[in-house]
């Protein structure tokens, strides 16, 4: 593609922040401690984590640039940059979450395969750009669209970058026409993150945007969209970022027994206290995130102090000066809530976060019931252990 290229190596790649935790160095993965994603309702982009298969691309030459709408559409199109920024812009505050989130307590239980990443795969941010609803106009298919005439009945989207997984090839996924037709479902071709124009980790200069669904299928640096028959058949869709139950390991995996996953389930972290720390008797508070997909609101944030045993309820908000009510039009639908709540430790105990979403979903108890090879959705109670002690601290 003119104006952009994947390069092989890791000679290029942006500066970043310092105080990321590196989970692995080449392809860059990272995330930022706990309590950085509780300081404020949007995350900065500096901390927002960081999830990548390949070398981060280079743009050479952004006026030559363009996307380019092949497959089973009525008119094969090329989009330069101007041609997307003279649609209607609009900014959607959404959640991103890697399925990995939360991997490395899923493979304490049992070993998984997969980058470990602690809490903070997540990050919430203004995305800037088209509505995919809109861009897919211009190439001639019209809103609500499930199948076109040819039968198209997915969006594919295909990078640029290098992935080991694809054996050099791009990394691409797809979701369903009716999604992506659909204005309501706010799937963005975004080009700005939290008003600045997206930087280079994060898709500059044009990333897919899929509100509610796990960050996978995001794509970022996009090279071409493709409207296909079946589902995009790429690694990533077909033998990766599946749920699998537990008692499927790698001698008796069967990929094409299920289907990519798409919408997260309900989530939520302690995000004010490590998984053990010590702390001086009295009051203290627990603050988090809590999240569903799908568009489903939060519900109830449960968080208790002795292990499970008795629960109160948390503060939830989003932002400031207006109450969050789940599902209400005042809400950022597609967006965490941080929760809050000051309680009394006089010893040390385990602490417990759990959320409930719109549509009375809970997160399940114990991570061992929700293990799987790949290590994805990790969405069990989240637990920390604090230690209470009378001096020194
Ligand atoms: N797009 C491309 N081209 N290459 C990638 O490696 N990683 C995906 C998605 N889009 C990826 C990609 C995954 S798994 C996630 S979780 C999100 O991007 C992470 O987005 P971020 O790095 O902006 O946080």
């Amino acid at each position: 593609m003119p104006g952009i290229r994947g390069p092989s190596d890791y000679s290029r790649e942006p500066p970043r922040h310092p105080c990321l935790q590196i989970n692995a160095k080449e392809p860059f993965n990272a995330e930022p401690p706990r309590s950085a994603l509780v300081s404020s309702y949007v995350t900065p982009v500096d901390l927002f984590y960081k999830r990548n298969h390949g070398p981060i691309p280079v743009v050479d030459d952004i006026e030559r640039y363009c996307v380019d709408f092949c497959g089973l559409s009525e008119t094969p199109k090329k989009l330069y940059m101007r041609d997307i920024r003279m649609l209607p812009k609009y900014n959607v505050t959404a959640t991103l979450q890697c399925a990995g989130n939360r991997r490395t307590a899923m493979s304490k239980t049992r070993k998984v395969r997969g980058v470990g990443w602690d809490v903070s795969a997540i990050g919430n941010a203004v995305w800037g750009g088209a509505k995919l609803a809109d861009v897919l106009e211009l190439i001639g298919i019209p809103k609500l669209t499930s199948s076109t005439q040819s039968g198209g009945k997915h969006v594919e989207f295909v990078s640029i970058d290098k992935c080991k997984e694809e054996n050099g090839g791009p990394y691409k996924a797809s979701i369903p026409l009716s999604q992506a037709t659909n204005p309501v479902a706010d799937v963005l071709l975004a080009y700005e993150m939290n008003g600045e124009p997206l930087n280079r980790d994060h898709g500059y200069p044009l990333r897919v945007i899929v509100p509610g669904v796990i960050g996978a299928r995001s794509v970022k640096w996009l090279d071409s969209i493709n409207i296909i028959a079946e589902e995009c058949q790429g690694f990533f869709m077909q033998k990766d970022y599946k749920m699998f139950p537990p008692s499927v390991d790698w001698d008796n995996i069967n990929w094409s027994t299920r289907k990519p996953q798409m919408d997260f389930p309900v989530q939520s972290a302690i995000c004010s206290l490590e998984d053990v720390q010590s702390i001086k008797p009295g009051k203290v508070t627990i603050s988090g995130y809590a999240v569903s997909g799908g568009g489903r609101g939060i519900e109830r944030v449960d968080v208790s102090i002795d292990g499970g045993k008795t629960w109160v309820e948390a503060f939830r908000s989003q932002k400031t000066g207006i109450p969050y009510i789940a599902d209400h039009i005042s809400s950022d639908k597609w967006a965490w809530v941080l929760f809050e709540v000051t309680v009394d430790i006089p010893h040390s105990t385990e602490i417990v976060a759990k959320a409930v979403d719109s549509a009375a979903n809970v997160q399940p108890e114990k991570v061992q019931d929700i293990w799987n090879l790949r290590g994805i959705l990790n969405t069990s109670w989240h637990q920390v252990h604090v230690r209470v002690g009378h001096s020194n601290m």
